[in-house]
């Protein structure tokens, strides 16, 4: 995973709990070696992000999904600020999450060497409606809620989305039902 998504979830724990919290967090973090500080660009392994999302859950005492999911909603427009230039044009959010998995990542992919981002794949269904695959062996679909809700307050749009069948239920793509009002 890249260092961006560490920093975030850093950047979210100082601004709600405080630089305390994430130091007590790098202290007892069983990182890899020498990972310290996590550097945008740079790959660190899924399991150092995991243990710093789940001793912050322990401590503050928030099921480590709705940790993730509240990631999403807060990182939306941090990257929105960060890279404007991917909703530069794009007036809807059904047509934004369009973009998600054949421009925005795969600029990511070019800017940020040996990345590994996720399938994000939004088709029709009716003019209102849609329907978002997501493939990640991470199985961040909780990621995926939070952001969904960030995109929908950044247009002022409703989304509603439900998971009509999930990865961690076991199956092979998480498929969310969305809608648009
Ligand atoms: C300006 C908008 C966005 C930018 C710049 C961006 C960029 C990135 C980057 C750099 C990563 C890390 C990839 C890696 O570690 O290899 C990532 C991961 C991810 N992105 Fe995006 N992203 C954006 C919008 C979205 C949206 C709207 C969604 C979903 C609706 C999304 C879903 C995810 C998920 C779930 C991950 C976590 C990794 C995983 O599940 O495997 N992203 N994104």
């Amino acid at each position: 995973m890249k260092g961006v998504i560490f920093n975030l979830l850093e950047s979210l724990i100082v601004d709600k709990f405080g630089d305390e919290i994430l130091e007590e967090i790098y202290a007892e973090a069983h990182f890899s070696a020498d990972v310290l500080p996590f550097v945008g660009p740079e790959s660190y392994p899924d399991s150092d992000w995991f243990a710093m999302a789940t001793l912050l859950s322990e401590k503050i005492n928030l099921p480590v999904d709705d940790l993730v999911y509240e990631l999403g909603k807060y990182m939306f427009p941090v990257l929105a600020d960060r890279y404007p230039v991917f909703l530069d044009n794009l007036r809807s959010p059904l047509e934004f999450l369009k973009s998600v998995n054949d421009v925005i990542h795969v600029e990511v992919d070019k800017l940020f060497e040996q990345s590994n981002p996720p399938l994000i794949k939004v088709e029709d269904v009716n003019h209102n409606k849609a329907r978002l695959r997501y493939y990640s062996e991470r199985k961040l679909c909780k990621l995926v809620e939070g952001l969904l809700d960030g995109v929908a307050d950044y247009f002022g749009q409703k989304i509603s989305y439900s998971h009509q069948q999930c990865m961690r239920d076991g199956a092979r793509e998480c498929i969310l039902h969305l809608q648009f009002s």
